[in-house]
C-alpha cells in the first residue's frame, strides 16, 4: 500500500497511529540532530522528522531528499512541540521509522510555492510543476466544484447534457474560425466550433427541449486577460419560453453558484438595465456596477463660454470622483496622460475641485466664472471634497468609452472595485445589428438567428439599425459573464434576417440551408444563453486572468509553450491533405 492517508488529513485525534504517506518533498530542514521534512500531495503538506540520534541512517536519507522527490514514508503520528497554527496538520507530525524514494527529481527550474520565483512563461512551460502550486491547485479545483453545481443544478430543472460535434463547418457572422483540413475530402475543411448554437437550435427542432452543455469553443480573436482561443461555455437552449423565462432560469443558477461555492446568499432579483442606458451613464455594455459615478450629460452646462474644445464637441460628458478633491497636481496630470494613451485616445481632460468652503476650482477657470462652476457643481452633485472630472469629443459613442475606461481607473484608484463585493447585472435590449467599418455593411451584434423584438420588426426595412433585439447579457463587476437570445424560429424571417445583412438567397441557403430547411419542420419557439465558465471561475476566485484557471492555456501569442504549439507539419503530413505552404514573403529591411 503506497498510503494509509494523505498529507492533508492527519490531525491530533490521530496522535499514536501508524501511518504511511507518499507525495512530494517540498522542503528539507536540517535542526542540529534532527531533519524536518514537508511532504506535500494535493491535499497538503504534513511534517516528517527524523532523528540522528534515534536512528542514524533513516536521518543520512532523508538529508539526502531532493525537492521533489517521490517519497513514501512510514512513521507514528504524534503532537507537535512547535505548533504551526497556519497548516491544517500543523498540530503534529510523522516519526519517520521508515523512507523509500518512490522516483528522484531533477532540481525544478523555480520553487513549487505559494510565492514561486518563476515567471509567467517558465510557468507556462512546466505547468504540471505550477499545478503542484496551492494556487494554481485551488483554482482547478473550485472549477471542477463548479461544474458539479452546474450539472446538478440544471439536471435538476430537467435539462439533458448532450454533446455536440467539435468538427463542423466554418461558420460567417463571428469571429475567425480555427479550421482543420480533411484527409479524406482533399482541398475541404472543417472548422472547429465558436459556439454550438445552430446545433442547439437543431437540438430544439428536435424536440429535446432543455438542453445544456458544457463544452469547448474555439475562436481565432485577439486575446486579452478575459479571452482565451480555447474557451468552455455552459451553453443552455430551451424551448416554448419567453426572455424572462430564460432570464430567471439562469439568474437562478447564477444564483445557486454563488450560495454553492461563494456562500453569498443573493435575495433580491438581479438589476435590468436596457443597452441604451448602460451606454449613456456607463458608456459601456458591460458597467462595473459595484460603484456609481455614472455619466452625467453636461453639453448645455458647459457650452458657449469660449471654450473651443467644449463649444465644438459633439459630447461632454462628467462623472464626479466622490471624495477626491485631494487628487494632486501630478496625480491629475498622470489621469490625463492615462486617458491620452493610445489604447484609449482621448485629447485631454478637464478637472474641477469642490473646495471645503464650496467654491470650484477648474483647469479652465479662464473661460467659467465662478457662478458657471457653480452650475456646473449643481448638474454633478457636487459636495465640497468632490472631484468632477469632464471629457470631451466629436463622437459621442468613442467620447463615452473613453469616459468609461477613466470612470474604471478613478474606481480602481478610490479602492471601488472590492473584488469580494459582486454587483450581478442583466442588460437587455441590445440593437440588432452594428455596423462594420471592416465589412462596410451591417452585421448581427449578438448573432444573426436571434429574433427582432417584436415591436421593432416594421423598422426592419425602413431604419434597420434602429432595430433592437431579444438579447441579453449578464454582467458581473464589469466582465460579461454571459448571454444569449430568443430566436427566430420562422424561416421567413431568418430569410429576411439574411438579407439585411447582405446574404444573397443562394449565399444564405449555402451557409445555413441546413437550419433554415429545419425551420420548416416544426421548429418550437425557443432561446437560450452561455456562461463563460472560465470567467465565472476566475471572477469567484478573484483572478486578474482567466488563464489561471485553465489547466494548460495559451499565452497572449495564442501558443502553448509547453506543447510548443502550434508548429509546422512535415511533409508527409501536408502531402496527404494536398497542402502547400505559402511562407509570407520577407519583407524588405
Ligand atoms: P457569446 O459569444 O456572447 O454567445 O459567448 C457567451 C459567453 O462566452 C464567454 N466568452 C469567452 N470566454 C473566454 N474567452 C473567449 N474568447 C470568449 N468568448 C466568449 C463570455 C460570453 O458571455 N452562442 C452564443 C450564446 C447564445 O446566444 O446562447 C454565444 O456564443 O462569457
Amino acid at each position: 500500500m503506497y498510503r494509509t492517508n494523505t498529507c492533508g488529513e492527519l490531525r491530533m485525534a490521530d496522535a499514536g497511529k501508524t501511518v504511511t504517506l507518499s507525495g512530494w518533498v517540498q522542503r528539507v530542514r536540517k535542526l542540529g540532530g534532527m531533519t524536518f521534512i514537508d511532504l506535500r500531495d494535493r491535499y497538503g503538506i504534513t511534517q516528517i522528522v527524523t532523528n540522528n540520534e534515534i536512528d542514524g541512517a533513516l536521518n543520512e536519507a532523508a538529508n539526502h531528499l531532493g525537492r521533489e522527490y517521490v517519497a513514501q514514508v512510514t512513521g507514528t503520528v504524534q503532537e507537535r512541540t512547535a505548533k504551526n497554527p497556519n497548516m491544517p496538520t500543523g498540530d503534529i507530525e510523522i516519526i519517520a521509522d521508515s523512507i523509500k524514494v518512490l522516483n528522484p527529481s531533477e532540481v525544478p527550474p523555480f520553487t513549487i510555492e505559494d510565492d514561486t520565483d518563476g515567471g509567467d512563461e517558465l510557468r507556462m512551460k512546466y505547468r504540471y510543476l505550477d499545478i503542484r502550486r496551492a494556487a494554481v491547485r485551488k483554482n482547478l479545483e473550485l472549477r471542477h466544484r463548479m461544474t458539479m453545481e452546474v450539472r446538478r443544478y440544471l439536471d435538476g430543472l430537467g435539462f439533458l447534457e448532450i454533446e455536440t460535434p467539435m468538427l463542423v463547418g466554418s461558420t460567417p457572422e463571428g469571429a475567425r474560425d480555427f479550421v482543420v483540413p480533411s484527409r479524406m475530402n482533399q482541398g475541404q475543411f472543417y472548422a472547429l466550433p465558436q459556439s454550438p448554437q445552430t446545433l442547439k437550435q437543431l437540438l430544439m427542432v428536435a424536440g429535446i427541449d432543455r438542453y445544456f452543455q458544457i463544452v469547448k469553443c474555439f475562436r481565432d480573436e485577439d486575446l486579452r486577460a478575459d479571452r482565451q482561443p480555447e474557451f468552455t461555455q455552459i451553453d443552455c437552449e430551451m424551448s416554448f419560453i419567453h426572455q424572462d423565462d430564460i432570464i430567471n432560469t439562469f439568474e437562478g443558477m447564477a444564483k445557486h453558484l454563488f450560495k454553492e461555492i461563494r456562500g453569498i446568499e443573493l435575495t433580491e432579483p438581479f438589476q435590468r438595465m436596457t443597452w441604451a442606458d448602460a451606454m449613456k451613464y456607463y458608456g459601456s455594455d458591460k458597467p462595473d456596477l459595484r460603484f456609481g459615478m455614472e455619466f452625467v450629460e453636461l453639453m448645455d452646462t458647459m457650452k458657449g463660454h469660449g471654450f473651443g474644445v467644449f463649444d465644438n464637441a459633439a459630447y461632454i460628458g462628467g462623472i464626479n470622483a466622490k471624495g477626491a478633491a485631494h487628487y494632486t497636481r501630478k496625480q491629475l496630470d498622470q489621469l490625463t496622460e492615462f486617458v491620452k494613451r493610445s489604447q484609449i485616445g482621448a485629447k485631454g481632460l478637464v478637472y474641477a475641485r469642490v473646495g471645503e468652503d464650496g467654491t470650484v476650482k477648474s483647469s479652465v477657470d479662464k473661460f467659467y466664472d465662478q457662478d458657471a462652476l457653480q452650475a456646473l457643481r449643481k448638474k454633478m452633485n457636487a459636495e465640497p471634497g468632490d472631484l468632477i472630472l469632464i471629457m470631451s469629443g466629436d463622437d459621442a459613442m468613442k467620447t463615452r468609452k473613453q469616459l468609461c475606461e477613466l470612470r474604471l481607473e478613478m474606481g480602481r484608484q478610490l479602492g471601488l472595485r472590492d473584488k469580494n463585493k459582486f454587483a450581478c447585472l442583466w442588460v437587455v435590449d441590445f440593437p440588432m445589428f452594428e455596423w462594420s467599418d471592416e465589412e462596410q455593411r451591417l452585421m448581427a451584434m449578438h448573432h444573426p438567428f436571434t429574433n427582432p423584438k417584436a415591436e421593432d420588426i416594421p423598422m426592419l426595412d425602413s431604419d434597420p439599425a434602429a432595430v433592437r433585439a431579444d438579447a441579453y447579457d449578464m454582467v458581473i463587476n464589469g466582465v460579461e459573464v454571459g448571454g444569449g437570445s430568443i430566436r427566430i424560429h420562422d424561416s421567413k424571417l431568418q430569410a429576411k434576417m439574411f438579407e439585411i445583412l447582405g446574404f444573397t438567397p443562394e449565399k444564405a441557403q449555402e451557409q445555413f440551408g441546413f437550419l433554415m430547411n429545419a425551420f420548416k419542420y416544426g421548429a418550437p419557439p425557443h432561446g437560450g444563453l452561455a456562461y463563460g465558465l472560465d470567467r465565472w471561475v476566475s471572477l469567484f476566485a478573484g483572478l486578474d486572468s482567466i488563464r489561471d484557471c485553465i489547466a494548460f492555456p495559451k499565452n497572449n501569442s495564442g501558443r502553448d509553450v509547453m506543447l510548443d504549439a502550434p508548429a509546422a507539419l512535415d511533409q508527409k503530413q501536408l502531402d496527404e491533405l494536398a497542402l502547400a505552404i505559402v511562407k509570407p514573403e520577407k519583407k524588405e529591411a
